[in-house]
């Protein structure tokens, strides 16, 4: 019985991939999306605001200042790892993100609006960066945070 577990197993997976999406769930979030909490699933989804759509980096993705940036500014809130684990961000509601892994999620130019602006759209504690840190600081963490994985 054991030695059948794993192909019936991989017969499910098969068969609930095989179901084509309703028409109307086309646009709906990735599926590792619909495990998030449904509140930060709703930022997500929030258009994206001028001057920030559709913007795309003019930092390399190798520019190394950025791991200092994270440390100096977001990890007392999100953690080292990025897991939301700061001890700053656990006492905010809502809690800070586990970044490491919602910045999997997102676009670049979704990413880079949070962190310029804050969590002013949402009534929540995310400080807005852009009068702290240059536009080229802010890029160097969005790639950063592409590159904290959970
Ligand atoms: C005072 C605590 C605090 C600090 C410091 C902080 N954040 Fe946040 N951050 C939050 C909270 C709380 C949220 C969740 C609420 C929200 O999305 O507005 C958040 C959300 C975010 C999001 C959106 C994540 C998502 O999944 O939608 C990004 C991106 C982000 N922070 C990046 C940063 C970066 C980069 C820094 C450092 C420059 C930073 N944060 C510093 C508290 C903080």
């Amino acid at each position: 019985m054991k030695r059948l577990l794993i192909p019936i197993l991989l017969f499910m997976f098969v068969l609930l991939g095989c179901q084509a999406p309703p028409a109307e769930s086309i646009s709906q979030p990735a599926e590792q999306e619909l495990a998030l909490d449904p509140d930060i699933a709703e930022r997500h989804d929030t258009a994206i605001p001028e001057p920030y759509a559709g913007t795309t980096s003019p930092v390399a993705a190798e520019d190394a200042s950025s791991g200092e940036l994270y440390t100096l500014h977001c990890a007392a809130c999100h953690g080292d790892s990025g897991m939301g684990e700061g001890p700053a961000g656990q006492v905010l509601d809502p809690p800070a993100t586990d970044i490491a892994n919602t910045s999997q999620l997102v676009s670049d130019d979704y990413l880079v609006w949070r962190i310029s602006e804050g969590g002013s759209s949402f009534g929540t504690a995310m400080p807005a960066w852009k009068g702290t840190l240059t536009e080229g600081e802010i890029w160097s963490l969005v790639n950063y945070l592409r590159g904290l994985s959970p």
